[in-house]
């Protein structure tokens, strides 16, 4: 009882920016005022002068927002601009010997970066791409662990045009393959391995067994060699990243494309099987991408900045790759995980590179919270002026941990909601002029339309949850799924007519106009704060021999937000309690990280010899959620097949 008024308290609790913040804020609040008016009485030219304003072009825009052909949208499209050129050419003239990237690796060594620095290494890079046979518009995947060179090879091919599409390194070959194949990609840049946690994680070896039963497009292998372990190379089509770039100038010029060519592309989970190819422009998104790191972040000249997020993820592109960058910023960057070789890492790393704005995911601040204030008050975090999260909803407790302990209850923090499709932060507060509500991401970002509809599309003012969308175009918007328009239209906008881009979370409003993010709407999970689509992990269960029917819920889990729970229908007799069905459980789960990726191994593992569908064969996923809360069911299931099947499924496994 007393649990629930605290978090009722804890939802009113308000917090102001303080005076000595305001002060020196980027944004004050009539600079906002004044971007709110301007985006509601000139919604295109609020854009256009921010992206004049914001980013160098080699052939100027004309045109703003093309709504020719909905919900195909374009901006800025006659303009002419190069992304790398814009995260680091352009700061050469002031800010050559500035540190670009601060990089801290697994076991503690630590290398620096200059702006001249990350320029000459990226050019080298682009004139040995070109060598390669690598151009504009190519999709090169790029299957890399979190470390510099990750940095410099989006950059690159940034630089040349070509199109990168990020795996994520946790990714298992299955994956890979199958990514690498829906974007017909000719190069694939990896490294010899990487290392996290004091072990190492092999990636050329998972790249060698992806090409060996498909990826037909891929005529390279560019490999760097990260770590002592020995890699192999095959003969003419794996290429030494050392080798590719001996003797290559560190002279290049950045190749001008349109603002509409795409930058790269991401892949991400949706309700069905297939992952999206998640398509983004060069102009739009890098527009988004900088303005969001100077309004959210307050980000300025004397800044050292950290996102903790892996570059195999959205935010690994917008807050480390591209944005920060853009900005002339000095960033960290860490190839660690945040308990090795103690969960005091982060707050160390924070301390020795004197970080002032810090940026990570609610499972890695209530994983850190659990090991309690102790080892954050062995550091001196001084420096922290602002801290952001992303990924989730954060809970108020870990919020008010997050402020008191880690921010000396000084530190604004920012909740960020946002999406790969997005490109960049929607609603996120501005922090020398937005109250802050633990638990609520606060209001939409000037030029963002964000609202809450119900099922006929029409608005609910505050109370009741609803489906978010975003109304107006904005210019970080996806163009579309990777050779799939249909599904681009389906996906995001069908629900309401092409109207609205539809987000997929539903969310609800309070009195003074803040947004709380209340879930998906959809079928996916969010584990430790990654996108997983249930039928992504139901389609690698049934690729296994003995697996005829799966389905996957989620369920709460403390740190993790979700954990994955599995029902299966085996083809073959459900092995009798003990060893032999413990082993069952352990390799049905080791399949899933084969096909996907350990991420994706579910939790929990039961066992029926049915689902529990409705008469017309529907399976019925409430109830399966009630089993894995452990809830009793007292539902009607009377249009249930065979209600017998439930209690088969509530038998934990011994
Ligand atoms: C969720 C990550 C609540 C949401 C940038 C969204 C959040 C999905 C927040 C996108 C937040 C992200 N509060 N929920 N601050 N940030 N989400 O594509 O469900 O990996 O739709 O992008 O994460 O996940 P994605």
């Amino acid at each position: 009882m007393s649990n629930n008024i605290e978090s009722i308290l804890q939802e009113n609790r308000v917090f102001k920016p303080s005076e000595s913040f305001k002060k020196q804020a980027n944004l004050s609040e009539s600079d906002y005022q004044a971007l709110i008016t301007k985006a509601e009485n000139d919604y295109e030219g609020f854009w256009c002068d921010l992206a004049k304003e914001k980013l160098t072009w080699s052939k100027p825009f004309t045109e703003g927002l093309d709504d020719s052909n909905p919900p195909f949208y374009k901006w800025f499209s006659d303009g002419e601009l190069n992304a790398s050129y814009n995260c680091i050419d352009r700061h050469l003239t002031d800010k050559e010997d500035k540190l670009a990237i601060i990089f801290e690796a697994d076991d503690g060594a630590v290398e620096h970066y200059t702006y001249k620095d990350l320029h000459d290494e990226v050019c080298r890079l682009a004139n040995a791409l070109t060598a390669q046979g690598i151009t504009k518009g190519d999709r090169v995947v790029i299957y890399m662990p979190m470390i510099p060179q990750a940095v410099f090879a989006m950059q690159a091919c940034a630089r040349i045009g070509a199109i990168h599409s990020i795996v994520f390194g946790g990714f298992s070959a299955e994956a890979l393959r199958d990514r690498i194949e829906d974007a017909s990609a000719k190069m694939v840049i990896t490294a010899n391995a990487g290392r996290r946690g004091g072990k190492s994680v092999p990636l050329k070896a998972a790249v060698d067994e992806a090409l060996e039963k498909g990826g037909d497009s891929v005529r390279k292998v560019l490999v760097y060699k990260h770590t002592d372990d020995a890699v192999k190379l095959k003969e003419g089509r794996d290429v030494s990243w050392h080798d590719a770039i001996a003797g290559m100038s560190n002279y290049h010029d950045a190749v001008m494309v349109n603002a509409e060519h795409p930058l790269f592309l991401l892949y991400t989970s949706g309700s069905t099987g297939k992952p999206k190819g998640i398509q983004h422009s060069t102009g739009g998104y890098l527009l988004n991408a900088h303005i969001t790191n100077e309004w959210v972040f307050d980000l300025k000249d004397s800044d050292v900045f950290w996102c903790t997020a892996d570059i195999g993820w959205i935010t690994g592109h917008t807050y480390v790759a591209y944005g920060p960058l853009s900005l002339g910023m000095t960033m960290v960057m860490f190839e660690g995980v945040p308990t090795y070789p103690d969960a005091g890492r982060f707050w160390q790393v924070c301390q020795d590179h004197g970080v002032t704005v810090f940026y990570t995911a609610p499972t890695a601040i209530r994983a850190l919270m659990k090991f309690g204030n102790n080892l954050p008050e062995q550091y001196d975090l001084s420096k922290l002026r602002l801290l952001g999260t992303v990924g989730e909803p954060i809970n108020p407790e870990a919020w008010m941990w997050y402020h008191q302990v880690i921010g000396r209850g000084e530190c604004p923090i920012m909740d960020t909601w946002w999406q790969t499709e997005t490109g960049a932060h929607m609603i996120a507060p501005i922090p020398g002029v937005t109250d802050l509500k633990p638990g609520s991401c606060t209001k939409p970002l000037p030029g963002i339309d964000a609202h809450i509809v119900d099922e006929n599309g029409v608005e609910l003012t505050h109370g009741e949850g609803g489906y978010l969308v975003i109304r107006k175009p904005w210019p970080s918007m996806v163009r579309t799924i990777w050779n799939d328009d249909a599904r681009f239209v389906e996906t995001y906008f069908a629900m309401f007519n092409n109207k609205y881009y539809v987000v997929g979370d539903s969310a609800h409003l309070d009195l003074d106009g803040n947004f709380w993010i209340m879930g998906r709407i959809d079928d996916v999970l969010n584990v430790s704060g990654h996108r997983l689509g249930t039928m992504e992990i139901e389609s690698a269960l049934v690729s296994h021999e003995w697996v005829s029917e799966a389905a996957v819920v989620g369920k709460p889990h403390d740190i993790k937000g979700e954990s994955i729970f599995a029902f299966v229908v085996l083809n073959i007799e459900i092995p009798d309690e003990g060893s032999e069905r413990m082993e069952l459980v352990q390799a049905l789960r080791n399949h899933v990280a084969k096909e996907i990726g350990p991420i994706a191994k579910p939790d929990d593992i039961r066992f029926g010899s049915n689902l529990p569908k409705t008469r017309s064969g529907k399976i019925m996923r409430r109830l399966l959620r009630s089993i894995a809360k452990g809830e009793e069911i007292t539902s009607d299931i009377s249009t249930l097949e065979d209600p017998s099947i439930l209690d088969q499924f509530m038998q934990p496994n011994k």
